[in-house]
């Protein structure tokens, strides 16, 4: 792990504009930068930059945070990678905190053999341009397959000579261990097989042509070779073998040089190999990616969902086992995502078509010819299953048994209207064969310990879009943020006793800080923040203030929770909005002035008790209803009590407001 005194360094070296600098043309805008969305396709910049804050927002995705939380949304790198990444660019060194010493070991066992692999990538890629062999062979080869240079140079692609140990040689004579050599499968040995006799070490991508293999961040993992012989007895396509740094299980050829396009577009094509992902790259289809070889696997596919809930899976015209690969489409279900396929003219794979069609042409067959997966199953199974009432049964099976994935009841539910007008079957039919499969599978997945789809809660689409409850709470921590430490006069209104003995309520006036007003208001309902990220900046705040009396927005800022730090800056960032057009001058959205900072406070939190009281009497009055009515006195004497609360909060908001 890192040290929190590297993260800290971090924190205090890296200016959030020139990190975003390397990525986004910032223009100078009063005290801030201004620049296109990254993250959008847009002509008129919402993108904006505070150096002072040392914060960023994008008004057009709503995104925004600080340096850390820039890079984890526009590389995709998580918080160890985006530390890391600025620790190199500032040049910091990178401390890591008290580590086993097997920990140790294994941390820098997984660096060498990563050093190594870097090593080999640029070795391969050189010989590729600059040997005669790598030019006449390798590069030669990959001409011929329509690569352009600039492709060829993309995705890092290169050449190992046609001899036994160029390669190793040339690693040992830089001084990489041979341990991880073959450790990384890059070099093969053989032991002596005699007395006296030397170890034998060979290349194992000897003679291939080299496809390097990227994790997300960019750093290569392993490689995939292709031979060039036609030799039938030597198998097409080697890759390196399982290690400490390859799992293939865990990687996705061509995720680095697609994250971005996926994340741009919202969707991701998933093919059969490498040659495909190329190929259509150089098209203009940058958001492809492919599994290389294997089935999908679960953590595959949640590396293309922290980029995109949308897939397009391609599959080749000829494919003899389509419905061996329809299993594997279940899991992308699973993850809950949204699938389709689209299938190639017979013969034609997407490395072969992308080569004989314009970008259009290919951009417009995606578009036509990509079918939701279900429906394509669906007209699939049943053409096979035509007039045999057998195979159609168990084709219903099948087809339930996709949607039974669907973690999303609504979902569901769609699918199983719409297949059973497909099928010509009743709709009953359908939902109980899910029901019992629903059942069946939850077992399964039980015993697996996994969650079970059945039991996924449904997302309430009625839910209001407004919430005033989020709005109010919002607003708290934004007043605290800004004005937390700041003494006003507030006005109460307190029941008193008059001189003729009555009660009666009575103006008092005190001089408080924002934040302890804040507090004991809101700590006179026992009132809880509900909205989990402004709970934990409220509970931050008011600790510091109370311990302290003050508090650092920067301290905030440098949470690891990057939810939590992006509401904190679009809270921050919320008057910078006004900036962004000429026409939006800032006396059209007035700032509070001092004078009714106090104001606002009271206001804000009069209107939130109002309405969580509001909502407490609604509560007691459901459950009245239903209820035989002698139960109802204890019931009722709370509502009253409420009702009173209520008239009296509401009597001090209109005092505050008018
Ligand atoms: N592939 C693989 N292992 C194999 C065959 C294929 O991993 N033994 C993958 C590769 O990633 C390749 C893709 O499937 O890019 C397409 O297969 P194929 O068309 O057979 O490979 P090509 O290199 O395109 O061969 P050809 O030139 O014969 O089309
Ligand atoms: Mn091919």
């Amino acid at each position: 792990m890192i040290s929190r005194n590297t993260i800290d360094k971090v924190f205090e070296t890296a200016r959030v504009e020139e990190v975003i600098g390397d990525y986004v043309q910032l223009k100078k805008s009063g005290s801030n930068f201004k620049g296109l969305s990254p993250f959008t396709d847009e002509r008129t910049p919402s993108f904006m930059v505070s150096p002072v804050k040392q914060i960023w927002k994008d008004f057009s995705s709503g995104k925004g945070g600080n340096a850390v939380a820039f890079l984890m949304e526009h590389e995709h790198f998580t918080y160890p990678e985006a530390i890391r990444y600025l620790a190199k660019k500032y040049q910091i060194e990178i401390e890591e905190t008290e580590q086993s010493s097997e920990e140790k070991e294994q941390a820098s066992e997984r660096e060498s053999m990563m050093l190594v692999a870097e090593f080999a990538q640029k070795f391969y890629e050189d010989v590729l341009w600059n040997t005669e062999s790598g030019k006449a062979i390798g590069l030669s080869y990959f001409k011929e397959r329509g690569f352009s240079q600039q492709t060829i140079r993309h995705f890092g692609l290169g050449y190992n000579p046609d001899q036994w140990d160029a390669f190793t040689v040339a690693a040992l004579d830089k001084g990489y261990g041979l341990e991880y050599l073959e450790k990384t499968g890059l070099t093969i040995v053989k032991p002596a097989t005699a007395e006296g006799m030397k170890e034998k070490r060979f290349d194992r991508f000897k003679g291939r042509v080299l496809f390097p293999i990227h994790a997300m961040s960019g750093r290569v993992l392993g490689f995939g070779g292709r031979t060039l012989s036609s030799d039938k007895k030597q198998a097409k396509y080697l890759n390196s073998p399982e290690s400490e740094i390859y799992h293939k299980s865990k990687v996705l050829y061509g995720i680095y040089q697609a994250k971005q396009a996926i994340a741009r577009e919202d969707i991701c094509y998933l093919v059969e190999g490498y040659t495909d992902v190329i190929q259509l790259h150089q098209s203009g289809i940058e958001n492809v990616v492919a599994s290389s070889g294997t089935a999908l696997t679960p953590e595959q596919i949640r590396l293309i969902r922290r980029l995109t809930q949308n897939i397009v899976v391609l599959f080749d015209g000829d494919e003899a086992g389509l419905r061996a690969s329809l299993r594997g489409v279940d899991l992308i279900l699973e993850e809950g995502m949204n699938v389709r396929v689209c299938s190639f003219p017979q013969g034609e794979d997407p490395d072969s078509f992308a080569r004989k069609h314009s970008q259009e042409a290919i951009q417009e067959y995606l578009v036509e010819q990509a079918q939701d997966f279900i429906q394509f199953k669906t007209t699939l199974l049943t053409k096979e299953a035509a007039n045999d009432p057998i195979r159609k049964a168990e084709t219903i099976r099948e087809i339930v048994g996709s949607i039974a994935r669907i973690p999303d009841r609504i979902k569901r539910e769609i699918y199983v209207q719409e297949c059973a007008s497909l099928l010509g079957i009743s709709e009953g039919v359908l939902f109980s064969t899910l029901a019992q499969m629903g059942k069946k599978q939850a077992q399964d997945l039980r015993t697996k310990n996994a969650p079970t789809p059945m039991e996924v809660v449904p997302v309430q689409p009625e839910e209001a879009r407004v919430d005033l409850q989020y709005e109010l709470e919002r607003k708290i921590i934004e007043l605290l943020l800004l004005y937390g430490m700041e003494s006003q006069v507030f006005e109460d209104l307190v029941l008193k006793e008059t001189e003729d003995g009555k009660l009666a309520l009575e103006p008092e006036v005190s001089e408080v800080r924002v934040f302890e007003k804040v507090y004991l208001d809101l700590q006179d309902d026992e009132i809880e923040l509900t909205h989990g990220n402004f709970r934990k900046i409220y509970y931050a705040l008011i600790q510091k203030l109370n311990g302290e009396g003050e508090f650092q927005i920067q301290e905030l800022m440098n949470d690891p929770d990057q939810e939590l730090v992006s509401e904190i800056s679009s809270i921050l960032m919320e008057e910078e909005k006004y900036q962004l057009h000429e026409w939006q001058r800032k006396d059209i959205y007035p700032k509070p002035k001092k004078n009714s900072i106090a104001q606002l406070v009271s206001e804000t939190i009069l209107s939130l008790r109002c309405y969580l009281i509001k909502k407490r009497i609604e509560a007691l009055q459901q459950k009245t209803e239903g209820a035989p009515s002698e139960d109802h006195t204890e019931v009722l004497e709370e509502i009253v009590n409420y009702l009173q609360l209520n008239k009296l909060l509401n009597t001090k908001l209109n005092r505050v407001l008018s």
